[in-house]
């Protein structure tokens, strides 16, 4: 057997295995046998590198190349549905329907309590995962989505569309949430916080076999494409389910109220007999053509909707109440309780939120208190059983003083919670602030873990983010756990650090409500340090996203002596202070301003800021006398266009923005047959990030016209709500 052959037949063999194992739960072979043969072609694909196959089942493990994810316009938009919490409100949903368009099917489903897929399959083959991000543009993930077992690489069966999407849920079950959260626990790593942002979190690993080893599942509920062969969607699903995805049996046709009220009150219990988490039931009209008749409303479609299941409550005992405090100073009173079931996990913690929130529910140790989970990092306390309250039990003097400093605690205007005054002098805060500071979307220290700043606080090797920079190797080495190599490692990557760009260091400041966005705007507009300490409140908030509030955050920051004496160690160190020149592709937008307003249907918002700034342009936060153009988009600020017309600013969409750089670009070429994404192209790969269409396969490209892009001249009018139409 040539080694073609016999990679073909593991591959074969390994997708049906996986399929019996994860699909169906109905394995054939064992563990065993099923790992030596995926060793066998791994091997053999390292070996033969020129059969390789991005569909692979190989590609399952994962690999530990990490990847930027780049943005992707949905072809349907991913819509949310409307929720009701009451069978009332539900019946009412039920009425309208029939009184537009009379009696029709239902289809009840679970909600899957996980993070939005969409798949895309061409000639049988995953093509592409995307998340759905704003639901116009999500991450294109499909290198971590092909290490989730139970999605199919390749379909089995037959009829199923050359192209087609499939929506769903991907999840976390319970099983693999509680393995992961001890892992972190024995790590020293803070736990996550519910098994649905740890599925979205793990999406967006950036290494591959991070999520390989994590133990998704996904669930699929909607197709989604053009001229899909199906009249409704119960059709569609099961068809679905020969295809290999999988497809949930908790599915039911109801054709009245009651029908619709039993399937919600039996999955209402039922479901905590599920490995996964779920948090209502979607109700869905079966019949395409009575889906085109209803429509959809700006959000949500108007022929479905959820009926999201009460929170679950538990009873349990308070037994104490400990005080934390952040980075910034805030104080955080949080409960420890006797260990109790909730939703599938343990809880042992909740938040108390604040003083006022305690008096509020006059809450005391002791306590017979209701637990929930809403979708925070803990649970929270939502009431207290005054009947069960011990006899002897009297009213929680609130603290006074830092728990760990025992500095008096303030309180700020208008803030609900306590602050520790003493940023410069307190444990938590301090560490807290350099914590921040070597986090991956800030500096990213690797090596450095809270634990080693710990350790390095504790030996009074660090005090502050610029003690970072003085360390030397020699220092580190003898302390607990760390050794040379690590010793070594942890100072290269502080010295790779001072790479980082400036929006990043700024970030890593720990400026109070100056975020990662907040932080990029301001680096963007003020292109140094320098600058931003220098600017004046009225400077500050002309930088887009910045208010008053940040304004003033800023200011005092910069205000503190401490602070200033940071920054002058962090530039001799040589961290980035100053935004990098970036080299231009062209010149042709120069000395011209912009304002790009609304959605657009070739390039994300950003992409068209990045190809201005590329040809030397300038991009304005708002219209003024001094904006040149506004690109208009979909659904932009009607203030705006009225600003820019009193103004008399040209306003041009974003086809003659393209055609103005593809014009500059080659004036040989007649302007009005030059494509968007030829025009994008210009300015490198970055700046043309399509439609699934443009990235796909190069067979996929046959039969487009020569970019492949979907633009206007092929595809139906950009009109989003003749897309939406196409949404099974
Ligand atoms: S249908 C047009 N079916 O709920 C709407 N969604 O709140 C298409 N979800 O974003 C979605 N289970 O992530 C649908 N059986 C189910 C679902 C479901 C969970 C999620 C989905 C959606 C959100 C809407």
């Amino acid at each position: 057997m040539t080694p073609q052959t016999r990679i073909a037949e593991l591959r074969l063999q390994l997708d049906r295995h996986n399929y019996k194992y994860y699909v169906e739960n109905a394995p054939e072979i064992s563990d065993f046998e099923f790992d030596t043969m995926m060793r066998e072609l791994i091997d053999l694909e390292r070996e033969y590198p020129q059969y390789a196959d991005p569909n692979s089942p190989s590609v399952r493990v994962g690999s530990d190349l990490t990847s930027e994810f780049r943005s992707v316009r949905h072809r349907f938009p991913m819509l949310s549905l409307g929720n009701t919490y009451s069978l009332d409100e539900l019946h009412e949903f039920i009425d309208r329907i029939e009184k537009e368009v009379g009696q029709a099917e239902l289809v009840c489903e679970l909600k899957f309590d996980g993070t939005a897929i969409s798949l895309t399959y061409e000639h049988g083959e995953l093509v592409l995962a995307a998340t759905r991000g704003d639901g116009v543009e999500g991450d294109d993930v499909t290198a971590n989505v092909r290490t989730i077992r139970s999605v199919p690489l390749r379909l089995q069966g037959k009829g199923w569309p050359e192209l087609f999407e499939i929506r769903g849920e991907v999840l976390m079950p319970y099983a693999s949430f509680d393995r992961l959260n001890a892992e972190r626990e024995a790590a020293g790593e803070p736990l996550l916080a519910n098994p649905r942002n740890a599925a979205a979190g793990t999406l967006k690993q950036q290494a591959s076999s991070v999520v390989a080893r994590r133990g998704l599942d996904c669930t699929l509920y909607q197709l989604a494409g053009d001229n899909l062969p199906f009249t409704n969607h119960w059709e569609s699903l099961q068809q679905a389910r020969t295809w290999g995805f999988k497809v949930s049996d908790a599915m039911r046709i109801c054709r009245t109220r009651a029908e619709v009220d039993d399937f919600i009150n039996h999955w209402d219990t039922a479901r905590r007999e599920l490995p996964f988490p779920t948090d209502g039931v979607v109700i869905k009209v079966n019949d395409f053509a009575l889906r085109r008749q209803l429509g959809f409303t700006a959000k949500a479609p108007k022929w479905a909707v959820a009926y999201k299941f009460k929170a679950e409550q538990a009873l349990t005992r308070l037994v104490s109440i400990d005080f934390q405090v952040g980075r910034t100073g805030a104080v955080t009173p949080v409960a420890n309780l006797e260990p109790v079931l909730l939703a599938g996990t343990t809880v042992r913690r909740a938040t108390l939120h604040n003083a006022e929130q305690m008096a509020l529910l006059d809450i005391r140790p002791g306590d017979m208190v209701y637990v929930e989970k809403g979708g925070e990092i803990i649970p929270k306390i939502t009431g207290v059983e005054h009947s069960e309250r011990p006899a002897d039990s009297r009213p929680f003097a609130y603290i006074t003083e830092c728990p760990v400093c025992h500095t008096p605690l303030v309180r700020y205007e208008g803030e609900a919670k306590h602050y520790c005054p003493n940023a410069g002098g307190c444990r938590p805060q301090i560490l807290g602030r350099i914590i921040h500071f070597i986090r991956r979307k800030a500096m990213d220290i690797e090596g450095l873990g809270e634990e080693t700043v710990e350790l390095l606080y504790d030996h009074a090797l660090v005090r502050n983010v610029a003690d970072l920079y003085d360390l030397r190797a020699e220092q580190l080495a003898p302390l607990p756990r760390l050794g040379e190599r690590s010793a070594e490692n942890i100072i290269g990557s502080i010295r790779r650090s001072t790479e980082v760009p400036f929006a990043r260091v700024l970030f890593a400041l720990g400026i109070r409500f100056v975020g990662e966005t907040t932080a990029k705007y301001l680096a963007g507009h003020f292109g140094s340090l320098d600058a931003v300490m220098n600017a004046s409140r009225e400077e500050l908030v002309e930088a887009d996203e910045v208010g008053d509030r940040i304004a003033d955050a800023i200011r005092e920051y910069f205000a503190d002596e401490e602070n200033r004496r940071i920054i002058d160690r962090l530039r001799e160190a040589g961290v980035q202070l100053e935004a990098k020149a970036r080299t231009l592709a062209s010149n042709r937008l120069a000395g011209k301003s912009f304002v790009i307003s609304g959605r657009f249907l070739n390039h994300s918002r950003d992409e068209l800021k990045e190809l201005i700034e590329l040809h030397g342009g300038r991009n304005l936060a708002a219209v003024s006398a001094n904006t040149d153009y506004l690109v208009a988009g979909e659904k932009m600020g009607p203030a705006k266009l009225k600003k820019a017309e009193k103004l008399g600013i040209r306003i041009i969409s974003e086809e003659d923005f393209d055609a103005m750089l593809a014009e500059a670009e080659a004036p040989e070429a007649e302007p009005a047959e030059t494509s968007a994404a030829e025009a994008g192209a210009t300015a490198g790969p970055k700046a043309v990030d399509g439609t699934p269409g443009t990235e796909a396969t190069p067979d996929s490209r046959a039969g487009r016209a020569t970019d492949g892009s979907a633009t206007a001249s092929e595809e139906p009018a950009p009109d989003s709500r003749a897309r939406q139409g196409e949404l099974f």
